[in-house]
């Protein structure tokens, strides 16, 4: 058994990671401030947890003290907590910074003193940028156009820092837009998935800012849960900031094709502007 905290464990990937920590027979504690993430998620996948082996504190990684605490007694850290939106960094550039980049330095600061064995955490394809090579390979330069981007990738080279300063081990993950169950369809910030199946389910036209010919790579949650296990405890992982993607490169007029097959419904998109900060082609794998 491994003791485990998961920071944005209400959210949408967080409540994954979760419920395999558990359902594993790992002891996790999560930390959460609510922000985006939900209470019903938590009940969801800490339901059958066995006695002692599930604790929530309710806290922001803003603050250092509730860090310290939330990592008291704690072999490993998946850092899941974030403003994750493109568009709302924009917005509030400096509510991103400090959830993202205060918030993951107290976290690693925390960490480190009380002798973590290591903190996984998640960054993103955004730092990559809109650079018009691919495959996006994790030995190409960082590019990042948008403040939350810029969040992720400040985040890594913190990580990377302090596994060179203080040996304290440290992997990123370069998410490329996760998708699956419990991902909030609601909020303005919705990844396209999500927004695309409950327009459609709603019989509503589907939004696609721009021409919808821009790439993703959507990658499945189980995988990333994988991912993140795995970055645990690879013995080589330490230091590293890595890709994790499903090598498949889908545009969203394509995605919502597949998303209509399956609903049998054939209600058109509208187009409208597309959002500032946003990358036409996002993939780790080669142009077709
Ligand atoms: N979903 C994706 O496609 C994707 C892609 C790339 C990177 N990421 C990264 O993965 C992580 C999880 O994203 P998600 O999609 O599950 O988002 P989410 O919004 O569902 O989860 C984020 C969680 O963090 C919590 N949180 C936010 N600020 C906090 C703070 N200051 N203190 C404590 N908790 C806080 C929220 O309440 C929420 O539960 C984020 O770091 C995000 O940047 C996600």
């Amino acid at each position: 058994m491994m003791r485990v905290l998961v920071t944005g464990g209400a959210g949408f990937i967080g409540s994954h990671l979760v419920e395999r920590l558990l359902g594993d027979g790992h002891f996790v504690r999560v930390l959460d401030d609510f922000s985006t993430g939900k209470r019903a998620n938590l009940e969801l996948v800490s339901a059958g947890a066995a006695p002692g082996r599930f604790e929530l504190m309710e806290g922001s990684i803003a603050d250092f003290e509730t860090c310290r605490r939330a990592v008291e007694g704690i072999e490993g850290v998946l850092h899941q907590a974030a403003l994750p939106s493109v568009p709302r960094s924009v917005r509030d550039p400096i509510a991103s910074n400090a959830a993202n980049v205060d918030g993951t330095l107290n976290l690693l600061v925390a960490a480190r003193d009380a002798k973590v064995r290591r903190m996984v955490q998640a960054s993103s394809s955004s730092v990559y940028g809109n650079s018009p090579t691919l495959p996006k390979h994790e030995g190409m330069p960082t590019n990042p156009r948008s403040p939350y981007a810029l969040t992720k990738l400040a985040g890594e080279v913190y990580a990377r820092l302090f596994f060179e300063l203080y040996g304290f081990e440290t992997v990123c993950l370069r998410y490329f837009n996760v998708f699956g169950p419990r991902q909030d369809p609601s909020s303005q910030y919705a990844a396209v998935i999500p927004k695309f199946t409950f327009a459609l389910l709603d019989g509503e036209p589907p939004e696609i800012h721009g021409d919808g010919g821009q790439t993703r790579d959507f990658t499945y949650i189980a995988n990333v849960v994988d991912a993140n296990l795995r970055a645990l405890e690879a013995p080589k992982a330490a230091g590293e900031a890595m890709n994790v993607a499903a090598g498949a490169r889908t545009s969203l007029l394509e995605m919502l094709g597949h998303i209509q097959d399956i609903l049998g419904t054939t209600i058109a998109p509208r187009h409208v502007d597309s959002r500032a900060g946003d990358v036409r082609d996002s993939s780790p794998i080669s142009p077709r």
